[in-house]
């Protein structure tokens, strides 16, 4: 029989595997009565109409009728792996965090995306990959939602739906690559020109992802971290394949995408599967957290925006291996809810206008697709941690709460320890100063920067590198229809770099723009590199 769990305010039916659907050995309706009968529907004589009088046709007609729920928004194609994440310390001087503290283990779950296909879509198109790590940490849930790059298209998080409305398909035809989605895509980046240098990360080898194994992860955004003096830094969170990062010739992806639109959920799985267990190892750029909090002239809360990594090293601190696959994909992969609002003590968020639409969005649309506000007692997504919130009810209630209902303060219910226990070990807001007028968008200067970066991109990259980006821009080009919307991503490409530009020119057979802005040419940064990059294999 399935083993009771017991938590402070009540009592599970059911051990962390959730609901044991599958014991005895009769087949029984779901209230556990024996059937005798399952291929054919009760009637009414030898010939005659199907009886709604039968309970089991019923029960598993309806049943049957709600299997599915709705696919995530965007990130809809993943797959997942569960591992461990062993801290090697060194972090201690900076975040409180428990699971960074040295040799402390960590069990986790990361599920692997692309942003705009369909849950049934190809896993090799160009396109930016999903990151999404949870940690099931002693302190509660840490949730590391990241990307395969470090930068966004955007610096504020209203223009979210503007971004993906213009790249995913529309409604007419629901056709991914119509020639509606290149215009209204091309139209939106080379319009809303923060965009591109995300864009150009897209059209570069970094968006054929050869295997999630050989990705690297980004949690884009700077987090704030405090040490256990309450001191704060400022942090960007950095993965590293142990297999170094590798991407796949545009021919390649285009042949698996027909061969086997499952390339990166099956090369994962038998990774696994076959003991080859994929390695990261985590790192943080730490900077000091100024009023300005601005680093080398970069503003940190520009999510467009990287720090250069010769220029603020990235430290590492600890290990993460995945080794075990899911055993029921629904289960696990698809109801897993990711939140960027799930912080432990010692990591906080900032003022990034991107982040911190996030933190309303993924509880918000996870209220949906997972049915109502209990989905964190869905087994994959339980803390490890103890349990014992204030919530109650709602829908899949799954936990029988006990005692009165839960108010505070409370001096009548000895079994509700309200903020009882050790301060130490709460999760505290960070004080921060506000402005006190309401303004829409305050920002740097940094922020109008829209190019410096994608040229610092670009111009790290191998020969080689630089083909496949002028092929990529080529053919994407090459599909929008309104001769404008090419001549105005023309003019992107002419304020990044005159060689882009010139290529892709020559490849429309159009002219080359000259530039509208003043081109700065930083040193080439190998470290962004995919051919030459500074993190190869062992
Ligand atoms: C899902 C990353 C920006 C809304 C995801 C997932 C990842 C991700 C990895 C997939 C999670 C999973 O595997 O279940 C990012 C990154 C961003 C970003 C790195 C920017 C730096 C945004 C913004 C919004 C947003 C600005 C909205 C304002 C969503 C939503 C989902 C999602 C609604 C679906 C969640 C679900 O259904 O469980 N994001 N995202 N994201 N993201 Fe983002």
């Amino acid at each position: 029989s399935a083993p009771q769990v017991r938590t402070p305010t009540g009592v599970r039916a059911h051990d962390d595997q959730g609901v044991n659907a599958q014991q005895g050995e009769w087949l029984t309706t779901s209230g556990g009565v024996r059937l005798r009968e399952t291929d054919k529907s009760l009637k009414a004589g030898e010939r005659g109409p199907t009886l709604l009088q039968d309970h089991h046709l019923r029960e598993k007609i309806t049943h049957f009728d709600h299997e599915r729920i709705p696919e995530r928004v965007v990130h809809a194609r993943g797959a997942g792996a569960h591992g461990t994440f062993v801290a090697y310390g060194g972090a201690e001087s900076v975040t409180s965090a428990g699971f960074l503290a040295e040799g402390r283990e960590t069990p986790v779950f990361v599920r692997f995306s692309t942003v705009l296909g369909s849950r049934g879509s190809a896993d090799t198109v160009r396109d930016t990959r999903g990151f999404a790590t949870k940690f099931y940490t002693d302190e509660g849930n840490f949730d590391l939602v990241g990307n395969n790059m470090p930068v966004f298209f955007i610096q504020d998080g209203i223009k979210f739906p503007d971004i993906i409305h213009a790249g995913k398909p529309h409604p007419d035809r629901e056709i991914p690559q119509a020639q509606s989605a290149h215009d209204t895509f091309w139209d939106f980046v080379s319009l809303h020109t923060e965009a591109q240098h995300h864009t150009i990360w897209n059209m570069s080898d970094r968006g054929l992802s050869r295997s999630y194994r050989m990705m690297e992860g980004f949690g884009v955004h700077t987090f704030r971290l405090v040490n256990a003096a309450g001191e704060t830094s400022l942090a960007k969170f950095h993965w590293k394949p142990k297999l170094g990062v590798h991407g796949l010739l545009w021919e390649e992806a285009q042949m698996l995408g027909g061969f086997d639109p499952d390339f990166h959920r099956r090369d994962l799985a038998d990774a696994i599967e076959a003991g080859a267990h994929p390695e990261w190892e985590l790192g943080i750029q730490v900077f000091p957290d100024t009023p300005e909090q601005t680093y080398a002239g970069i503003d940190l809360l520009d999510p467009t925006k990287l720090v250069p990594e010769e220029v603020a090293p990235v430290q590492k601190i600890g290990r993460m291996v995945l080794d075990r696959n899911p055993s029921n994909f629904f289960a696990e992969t698809e109801q897993i809810a990711f939140h960027v609002g799930n912080l432990v003590p010692g990591i906080d968020v900032t003022d990034d206008a991107l982040l911190q639409a996030r933190l309303f969005s993924y509880v918000d649309t996870q209220l949906t697709r997972l049915g109502g506000p209990n989905f964190n007692q869905i087994p994959v997504n339980r803390p490890h941690a103890p349990v014992n919130d204030m919530l109650r009810d709602g829908f899949h209630q799954d936990a029988v709460h006990r005692g009165v209902a839960p108010y505070h303060p409370n001096s009548l219910d000895a079994g509700c320890p309200f903020l009882a226990g050790d301060p130490q070990g709460a999760f505290r807001d960070n004080p921060v100063t506000v402005p006190e007028t309401v303004k829409q968008r305050a920002q740097s200067a940094s922020f109008d920067d829209h190019f410096s970066q994608a040229r610092l991109f670009w111009l790290s990259m191998t020969p080689v590198e630089k083909q496949h980006i002028i092929a990529a821009y080529s053919f994407e080009l090459g599909k929008v229809y309104e001769p404008a919307i090419r001549e105005r991503q023309l003019q992107c490409l002419a304020n990044i770099a005159a060689e882009l530009c010139g290529g892709v020119a020559a490849a429309l057979g159009l002219p080359a723009p000259s530039p509208t802005v003043e081109l700065a040419d930083p040193e080439p940064s190998p470290a962004l590199s995919m051919l030459g990059g500074s993190y190869p294999p062992d």
